[in-house]
């Protein structure tokens, strides 16, 4: 078994991208397995930085093939040019390797995604706009264009049209936007074909055969916990499952094939968009977080909304997904504050609540019930082991392991692929 997955427990943004360029050199392949370039992953090692959306995190190390997985919806205008960036920086992407079953964003899927919130009004979602839930809607609905499509075009040809007869009728007499043309769309698409085509693989298979002779899968997660479209936050999630068990069917690999779970927990909280968020802050300990994690989204540049490291979701998050470990993120961000809070439960409607609430009523209406420690009110960025940390930041770490049911056993201490301290990580 040489299978390690990697996700995110909280709300997205905990540090995913670091963790797995950290991690990479370790493995023979990287894969992503769901969600799309809604994703921000941030890389940094010296002066090289990264912010990946479609292209897994493993693509700085020559030893790595990186590969986008079937359960990934890929937008082929974002994934050419994220390659011709990468290749302006210096790096290779000829080892890239993509599943010929992914989804295909089409332009029609950015169009609706818009269209969507707008008509949501106050009730939005809060979605990134690039199409990722209208993409995954056609998909389950099984009039998709998957990237084998984009190869044949007489196939591409065929789909699209089926596609547009009930797209455009919607666009035009829905929503009353621009409808789009046949033609238009094959050509285009056409065009990012002859790029893509080299590319192509049988996902599944070729890490089969990579597990069978030993190599080692490095799973890398995008959106988290909170924002998978089973287990998270209905109807303020993503439209696919960041969870664990998105790994098995986004990659095409069995269950029995892992060995590790490591959930990324940043040691506060963020999130993007709408939805519940107990621990958010609106008060200046929020403003600091935000200033001092500089918390700005990756792919929209939203402001993140920040708030306290929640106990009750990172629970949640290691039975979920069966953490076997968890990377607690960020936690020199935790130098700025006197005191430091955490929430151990919720008083919902009259309730306590250890757990994350079932019904959604309670868990819009849950007040955290904190607990109170000192801060350590200094730089701990140049820590690389776990004893040069300060008594209290050690407490901390301690504390919320105890909290979370699962040990911390990476903890990082700034945005630089060095500024990692290996507490017990084994793989
Ligand atoms: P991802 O989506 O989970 O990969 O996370 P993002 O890249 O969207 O956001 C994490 C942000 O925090 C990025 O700007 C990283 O460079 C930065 N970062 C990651 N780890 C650390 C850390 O330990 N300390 C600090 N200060 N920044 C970090
Ligand atoms: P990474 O991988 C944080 C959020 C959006 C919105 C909701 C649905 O960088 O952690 P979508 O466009 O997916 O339909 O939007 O999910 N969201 C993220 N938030 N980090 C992400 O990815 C996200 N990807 C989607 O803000 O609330
Ligand atoms: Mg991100």
């Amino acid at each position: 078994m040489a299978g390690t997955i990697l996700v995110g427990t909280q709300w997205g943004d905990e540090g995913k991208g670091k963790v797995t360029d950290m991690l990479a050199h370790n493995y023979d392949y990287v894969v992503r397995f769901q969600g799309g370039n809604n994703a921000g992953h941030t890389v940094i090692h010296g002066d090289t930085k990264l912010a990946l959306h479609l292209i897994p995190s493993g693509i700085m190390y020559d030893t790595v093939t990186p590969v986008i997985g079937n359960g990934v919806v890929i937008d082929p205008k974002v994934l050419t040019e994220e390659m011709t960036g990468l290749e302006k920086q210096g790096i290779s992407t000829e080892r890239l390797k993509i599943s010929s079953n992914a989804h295909v964003i089409m332009p029609y899927h950015i169009a609706l995604d818009g269209a969507s919130e707008s008509r949501l009004g106050t009730n939005k979602i809060g979605t990134t706009k690039r199409g990722i839930g209208p993409c995954y809607q056609d998909k389950y609905t099984r009039i998709g264009i998957r990237i084998q499509d984009l190869l044949d075009p007489k196939i591409l040809r065929e789909k699209v049209e089926a596609a547009l007869a009930v797209k455009n009728e919607i666009l035009r007499d829905i929503y009353s936007m621009p409808t789009y043309k046949v033609e238009d769309i094959c050509e285009e698409y056409l065009g990012y074909a002859m790029i893509i085509r080299p590319h192509v693989v049988d996902c599944s298979r070729m890490l089969n055969d990579a597990l069978d002779e030993g190599k080692k899968v490095l799973f890398e997660g995008a959106q988290a916990t909170q924002l998978d479209i089973d287990h998270g936050t209905y109807p303020f999630v993503t439209s696919s499952n960041c969870t664990a068990g998105g790994a098995m069917t986004g990659a095409g690999v069995g269950p029995t094939r892992i060995q590790k779970v490591l959930g990324i927990a940043k040691a506060y909280l963020t999130r993007v968009g709408s939805g519940p968020f107990p621990t958010e802050l609106f008060d200046e300990d929020g403003a600091k977080l935000g200033e001092v994690g500089h918390e700005y989204g990756v792919t929209t540049g939203r402001k993140r909304r920040c708030g306290w490291f929640d106990s009750v979701v990172a629970r949640y998050a290691v039975k979920v997904n069966g953490l076997t470990d968890i990377a607690l993120t960020k936690l020199d961000v935790l130098g700025c504050m006197d005191t430091i809070k955490i929430c151990t439960a919720y008083e919902a409607d009259g309730k306590v609540y250890d757990y994350v609430p079932n019904q959604q009523t309670a868990f819009h209406h849950a007040k955290p019930i904190y607990e109170e420690m000192p801060g350590w009110k200094c730089d701990i960025s140049n820590c690389r082991s776990y004893e040069e940390l300060p008594q209290a930041a050690k407490d901390y770490v301690e504390h919320l392991e105890e909290l979370c049911g699962a040990p911390i056993s990476i903890i990082t201490v700034g945005p630089d692929r060095d500024q990692t301290i290996m507490r017990s990580w084994e793989d």
